[in-house]
């Protein structure tokens, strides 16, 4: 049976699954836009794919869907939720295709928590323009086993995806908000993934990264001793001139998910009484709002 998923933000994320839906027949794919485009163009690593779904801009022209993918940078999911009235029935959906480990909480005011998957992102993709994605790699996602697990696995049953149920969940979100952690220090010097094999932008990388596990840890997270060097590895096997979407986001000016990566450490870190000091300068830094003198 043909199922209707709305994508809320066709980006880098949103736009990467969205083309990759669009390739299944059994699928009818909405894409919820702020910006307009004709037409979605994927380049993955075999070469583009291109894709022609319809392209709303007003909540007005929402449609029923069984599925809502929610990809809009957790900053901007206020003004998303504005999509939520005209995509939803009582039957929807809503799957939180965004960073952090707080997904349910993040969209709980709009969305009833029972009809919330939250869902973690693996492969490093670019927007060059609008409906114009770059996908750098293989593509994984994994969600908690729950009750919606399987239908939003299955979606993507005949795509290159892998998308799967992790039987740790915590452990996954926790491990992928280790590697978002110190991606602060790309935003922090305005260096891409490279700056990772200097050894003292390294040496940051991994005190971040073993605070964040160490609450991480103290939330249920099962995770190796020796996460931090695997941190500074991965980084340092990405192609040099990777820049992480915090990093992005600081080169526009505009709002950064700090409080979901970096700042979601300190929160719950504070909480079970764990010091993190790397994480909060990080956060204030980053937070440090330009003053321009006057007279
Ligand atoms: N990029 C990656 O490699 C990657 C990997 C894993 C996870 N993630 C996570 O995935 C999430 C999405 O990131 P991204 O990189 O895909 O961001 P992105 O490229 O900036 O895309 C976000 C999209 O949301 C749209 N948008 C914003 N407000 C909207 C609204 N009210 N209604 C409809 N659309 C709206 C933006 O529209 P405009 O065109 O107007 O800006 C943009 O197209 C984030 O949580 C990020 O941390 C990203």
């Amino acid at each position: 049976m043909m199922s209707t998923i709305t994508v809320i933000g066709p980006g880098a994320i949103g736009g990467l699954v969205a083309a990759w839906l669009c390739q299944d027949s059994e699928h009818e794919i909405i894409l919820a836009a702020r910006t307009p485009f004709e037409s979605l163009r994927l380049e993955t690593p075999d070469g583009p794919l291109q894709a022609h779904p319809r392209v709303i801009t007003s909540p007005t022209e929402a449609r029923p869907s069984e599925w809502v993918l929610l990809a809009t940078k957790a900053y901007d999911s206020e003004p998303a939720s504005a999509w939520f009235p005209g995509s939803m029935t009582d039957g929807s959906r809503v799957a939180v295709l965004q960073n952090g480990v707080d997904h349910v909480e993040r969209i709980s005011e709009w969305v009833p928590s029972d009809r919330i998957l939250p869902v973690i992102v693996d492969c490093p993709t670019e927007r060059r323009a609008p409906g114009r994605i770059r996908q750098r790699g293989p593509v994984s996602m994994r969600v908690p086993r729950c009750g919606l697990a399987a239908g939003f696995v299955r979606l993507f049953d005949r795509t290159p995806i892998d998308c799967r149920q992790a039987d740790d969940f915590a452990t996954a979100a926790w491990r992928k908000l280790c590697i978002n952690a110190a991606g602060a220090v790309n935003a922090l010097t305005l260096e891409p993934a490279g700056v990772a094999h200097d050894s003292e932008a390294a040496r940051l990388m991994r005190l971040i990264v073993e605070e964040a596990a160490a609450v991480g840890r103290a939330e249920g997270a099962n995770l190796a001793d020796d996460i931090a060097d695997e941190v500074v590895a991965i980084y340092r096997e990405q192609p040099p001139d990777a820049v992480n979407s915090l990093h992005a986001d600081r080169l526009t000016g505009g709002p950064t998910e700090i409080d979901l990566r970096n700042g979601i450490v300190v929160q719950r870190g504070a909480a079970h009484g764990i010091p993190t000091p790397c994480n909060d300068m990080a956060v204030a830094l980053l937070k440090v709002k330009r003053v321009l003198a006057t007279g």
